[in-house]
């Protein structure tokens, strides 16, 4: 910003309000909460609250329960749910019913009776009879004073999806198909999510007094923007709201990233043209003019508010050049440093040579869908390279998979007369009988469904030529809960990374989940990550350690982000492709557990050479397939 004046003319109809973090807008949403139900409660009347489900609002329950802990009464609080699967009850362990008891009922002085969720199991003929009372019950309650909302990937407010209008009330509504591919990871496999839903109406929602919608990490980044800066339409529910009078948006940085203000600010107002801002400015109009980085005119820049910078930064020509050459010395195919060369314009360091290098895979998956390539490389050029798999992965192994292993063991128990073995396999059988298709698994369960993606990581590995005594396996206990959505990092995450890193004592690091969002597996293993290193804060080691973030799978930063290109030949593609087919129990599943297309095995390679094609068309080298990455400073 110049003068350090904000000046800028934003294109939001909502206000919306960006936060560091997602606790920082939780503790601001609960603040909000708090004074109303303390003066409700001091005036001895209720307050009516609208809830919803989800990963979004979890850190807000968690933070309500702290303050009710800490005195705060819900005795007279009346709550309304947004939303319930149409077909399964309370106690089925994914309605949402069973969610708001796991996450906050269950922990503090609210009133069962006061608590309301639409009814999943009213029968066809009812469905409608029910909606009315459930409304009605709304509107006796006083209606909603305080409406919480997160938003799905369609752009959905609870289950209200593109084609909703702003009128609709309580209903039975179909889902759309990104949503239930968003929910297929909570329900094992997309066959199994409910195909309906019962939701209040978007003029439901609108009744309420005062609307808080929240949304966190970048996979929220593009829905943000189009509600809030997009005219009002069905294809967007949640763009409704800006005809609210009070209403506000919540968000994190990384899902505010699409925000015009944010995203494009030449657009909108004055710039302070840094090198990083000048980076994505002529990138960003190279892209949009359909040419290469050294074929833009000075009419392109003036045509596209991009004349001040021309005037502080000199010609086209100029400008060109330079960020031809920026982005022309990312590219690397020595991602550990190339030894014996000059590395004054290469992204990594010659020395040391050869480095520690330590990647970290959130999950098994993580690491070679997103840098397959990378590891190829690291394990060929001879760098001591290490992989972490800092979660076991078991909640995304479908019991089927597991099933044909214990149904192995049992076999060659008996064939080798091992007692204990058979024992053991036939008490696990049981064990996944007793549980049902939903239940959550034993701790047995688990850890034979961990050993099983253990199996396929070290085969992946192999495949890349990294020997399995190069992997670790942290199996970090955040992740041991038996269900998505419980997480929570304890001092036990973080001195299991503590002792990696002292034992490693890395040169580099690649790592991810950086922005995404906050309760997914890769972001807690970020989180864990940086705690570690603050832990670490002094040692030697640390002086002299680089930071390397890959995006997570099923995403790849955009090229004005990216630090270090590496390319991938054809062969190196090839072998990638092949290290992802080798974890078999990922077939039907979301790579990486992050909330994308399943039955993606072909995402990585679709996204690694649309990287190579963005470069291409920049002007540069022409290549197969590129992975990217960007260098993270604390
Ligand atoms: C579901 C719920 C919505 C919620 C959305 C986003 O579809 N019905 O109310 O906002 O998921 O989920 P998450 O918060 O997990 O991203």
């Amino acid at each position: 910003m110049k003068n350090g004046a904000p000046s800028y003319t934003q294109r939001e109809v909502i206000t919306t309000q960006i936060y560091p973090s997602a606790d920082q807008a939780c503790t601001y949403v609960a603040d909000a909460i708090t004074d109303l139900v303390s003066e409700r409660n001091a005036a001895g009347q209720p307050t009516v609250l609208g809830l919803a489900t989800g990963s979004t609002p979890v850190r807000l329950y968690r933070e309500l329960i702290r303050r009710c802990q800490a005195g705060l009464s819900f005795q007279r609080v009346i709550t309304f749910n947004l939303d319930e699967y149409y077909g399964l009850s309370g106690d089925h362990p994914e309605s949402y019913r069973r969610f708001m008891q796991d996450q906050l009922f269950d922990h503090i002085d609210i009133l069962p009776e006061n608590t309301h969720v639409p009814d999943g199991l009213a029968a066809k003929d009812e469905v409608f009879e029910s909606c009315s009372d459930y409304e009605a019950a709304m509107r006796e309650a006083g209606g909603l004073d305080i409406q919480i909302l997160g938003i799905g990937r369609t752009g959905h407010i609870g289950f209200n999806e593109p084609g909703s209008g702003p009128e609709s009330r309580t209903r039975l509504v179909t889902l759309d198909s990104l949503t239930r591919r968003d929910a297929a990871r909570d329900f094992l496999g997309e066959e199994n999510v409910p195909r309906h839903a019962i939701t209040m109406g978007v003029g439901t929602i609108l009744d309420a007094r005062q609307i808080f919608l929240l949304a966190w990490g970048e996979a929220k980044a593009r829905v943000i923007a189009e509600s809030v800066e997009a005219p009002p339409s069905e294809s967007i529910p949640a763009s409704f709201l800006q005809g609210h009078p009070n209403c506000v948006f919540c968000v994190d940085e990384a899902a505010a990233s699409h925000l015009t203000r944010l995203r494009y600010p030449w657009l909108v107002g004055p710039v302070d043209w840094t090198e990083t801002m000048t980076r994505k400015a002529v990138v960003w109009l190279a892209q949009k003019s359909n040419k290469p980085l050294l074929r833009l005119t000075d009419e392109d820049y003036t045509e596209n508010a991009m004349a001040d910078l021309l005037t502080e930064k000199g010609s086209a020509y100029d400008l060109n050049i330079r960020i031809f050459n920026t982005t022309q010395h990312t590219i690397t195919g020595w991602p550990g440093g190339k030894p014996d060369a000059d590395d004054s314009y290469r992204p990594e360091r010659r020395i040391p040579f050869p480095k520690r290098s330590l990647v970290l895979s959130s999950e098994p998956t993580d690491d070679v869908f997103c840098m397959g390539g990378v590891l190829h490389r690291l394990a060929n050029q001879k760098h001591q390279l290490t992989v972490a798999y800092l979660t076991s992965g078991n909640l995304a192994v479908p019991d089927t998979d597991v099933r044909r292993s214990i149904e192995l063991i049992i076999e060659l128990g008996e064939r080798l007369d091992d007692v204990a073995e058979v024992h053991f396999a036939r008490k696990v059988e049981q064990q996944l009988d007793a549980k049902g298709q939903f239940g959550e698994d034993s701790s047995d369960l688990r850890r034979l469904k961990g050993l099983i993606r253990r199996g396929e990581a070290r085969s992946s590995a192999r495949l890349l030529g990294i020997d399995p005594a190069q992997l670790r396996f942290l199996d970090l206990p955040f992740y041991e809960t038996g269900r998505y959505r419980r997480f929570q990092i304890t001092k036990a995450d973080v001195a299991a990374m503590v002792t990696l890193l002292n034992e490693i004592r890395p040169h580099q690091i690649f790592a991810t989940g950086h922005g995404h969002d906050p309760l997914s597996v890769p972001a807690l293993s970020f989180e864990v990550l940086q705690i570690a290193l603050r832990a670490c804060a002094g040692a030697d080691w640390l002086k002299d350690c680089w930071i390397w973030l890959y995006r997570g799978p099923g995403v790849e930063w955009e090229i004005h982000e990216m630090d270090m290109a590496v390319p991938l030949s054809p062969d190196e593609l090839d072998f990638k492709i092949k290290g992802i087919y080798q974890h078999q129990t990922q077939r039907s599943q979301s790579p990486g557990g992050s909330k994308q297309d399943a039955n993606s095995w072909n995402l990585a390679s679709a996204l690694n050479r649309a990287t190579a094609q963005a470069y291409d068309a920049l002007g540069l080298a022409e290549y197969e397939a590129i992975e990217g990455f960007k260098r993270f400073r604390s």
